[in-house]
């Protein structure tokens, strides 16, 4: 099979979600669907979509031939923020919150962030790429093909430098392509307690300088919360990565409403994330800013936190993707079928604007949307194929996992026959 073009023939829908990156407001509802839809890839790359009457001719002899029909043939999907590259478990810490202790209050005793801190700091490299492996599997299965990943559960040096090593290795070895992201302000380590600017100038000075010579990392992220990093840290940490070459990610009015949002507009971020709180007014800059705002419904599920205004900030111009935020901690889940089932009756998105902020926008969200995150010719032959005829099912067969076949950079990668 390797080497063959690829050629998919009668999808009963097939969804492009191509144009203009990232899709803002009322564009997010068009994914561009093209009935008994075929598609050609060479080179890993899209050469040809449209109806299969229109086919060009070719010898099926070369191609490895997949015929789709009965089935949604779609962009494979993009989840643009989670924490994949972790050591241990907290599996007591969520059945402390379901009894009313806040997530803030457990970090704030040492537990949270900072007990995945020190197991990951314990853990070897190849420990933790050993699970993260694991993890990228399911996804894959799941039919995510981009996972933007973070460090953050290092908070040293060392460390931060390892979580974003197994990334770059993990990169080279399988098929789900990981956006690194630098997360060093995710928490202030013990050794700083107290001292939350003495850690911003630590990860300006010594850190930040590292992970660029390192050269893996894309992006810095910051927790901008409550007791964690403030607007003010937050600002100088991102403005520092930015002038060292970094892009801007913030998680932004997670639990308590700061203004993230407004700024990661200021800051012309690339994307804005959870946004539980956010504010009229940060609202209304995400629709006026290219910043992508990243909801993550299941960690508002998890945390049993009140969910995102999504529908406001789509009907405000903005461009919205969904992610899973998959993490030991708040969210311990990467479902895709999940996050597209809470969107819909949580969020009130519509099935297109879903597929749209699971793969074109999240795309956008990890400055990827020139290579990935729609079916159009020149980008990325990477497909998810549903095994119901229509993007609908996604929502509709709730919670359940309707991938049959995933294809990244045009080869078959997962194909749902083949699994025990
Ligand atoms: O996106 N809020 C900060 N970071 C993660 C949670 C990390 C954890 O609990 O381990 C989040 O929710
Ligand atoms: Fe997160």
């Amino acid at each position: 099979m390797a080497g063959k073009k690829l050629l998919i023939k009668h999808a009963a829908e097939l969804v492009t979600c191509a144009g203009a990156a990232p899709k803002m407001g009322a564009a997010m509802a068009d994914i561009g669907i093209i009935p008994d839809g075929a598609l050609l890839a060479e080179n890993g790359k899209v050469c040809w979509v449209g109806p299969t009457a229109e086919l060009p001719g070719q010898s099926e002899a070369e191609w490895e031939v997949i015929d789709a029909a009965g089935q949604c043939v779609m962009p494979g999907f993009v989840d643009s923020h989670t924490h994949m590259v972790f050591g241990g478990y907290r599996a007591e810490e969520f059945f402390w919150r379901l009894g009313g202790t806040p997530y803030l209050e457990i970090l704030e005793r040492g537990g949270g962030i900072l007990n995945t801190v020190q197991a990951t700091r314990s853990a070897s490299l190849a420990e933790l790429k050993t699970m993260a492996l694991g993890r990228l599997d399911n996804m894959l299965a799941m039919g995510v093909t981009t996972v933007e990943g973070k460090s953050g559960y290092g908070l040293d040096k060392e460390t931060e430098l390892r979580q974003l090593a197994v990334m770059a290795e993990l990169n080279r070895e399988q098929p789900v392509e990981i956006v690194p992201t630098f997360m060093g302000a995710h928490a202030v380590p013990p050794e700083y307690k107290g001292r939350t600017d003495d850690y911003v100038d630590y990860i300006i000075k010594e850190v930040l300088p590292a992970v660029v010579k390192q050269g893996i990392a894309e992006f810095c992220d910051v927790f901008c919360e409550q007791g964690v990093f403030s607007l003010a840290q937050s600002r100088r940490l991102l403005k520092a990565a930015q002038s060292m070459g970094l892009k801007a990610k913030l998680h932004a009015d997670e639990i308590i409403a700061l203004g993230g949002a407004e700024l990661a507009a200021e800051l012309n971020a690339c994307s804005a994330d959870h946004l539980l709180q956010a504010s009229d007014a940060g609202i209304a800059a995400l629709g006026k800013a290219q910043t992508v705002a990243t909801v993550l419904p299941m960690t508002a599920f998890c945390l049993r936190e009140s969910y995102a205004r999504a529908r406001t900030m789509i009907d405000s111009g903005a461009a919205v993707a969904l992610a899973t935020d998959y993490n030991p901690g708040s969210c311990f889940s990467h479902s895709i079928p999940l996050v597209a089932a809470l969107a819909a009756i949580q969020l009130q998105l519509k099935p297109a604007e879903i597929v749209t902020a699971l793969t074109i926008n999240g795309a956008a969200a990890v400055n990827r949307a020139d290579r990935v995150g729609s079916l159009e010719i020149g980008k990325q032959a990477d497909i998810a194929i549903l095994g119901y005829p229509s993007h609908l099912f996604l929502v509709y067969h709730a919670g359940m996992n309707i991938v049959d076949k995933v294809i990244k950079q045009g080869q078959l990668v997962w194909n749902k026959t083949d699994q025990k």
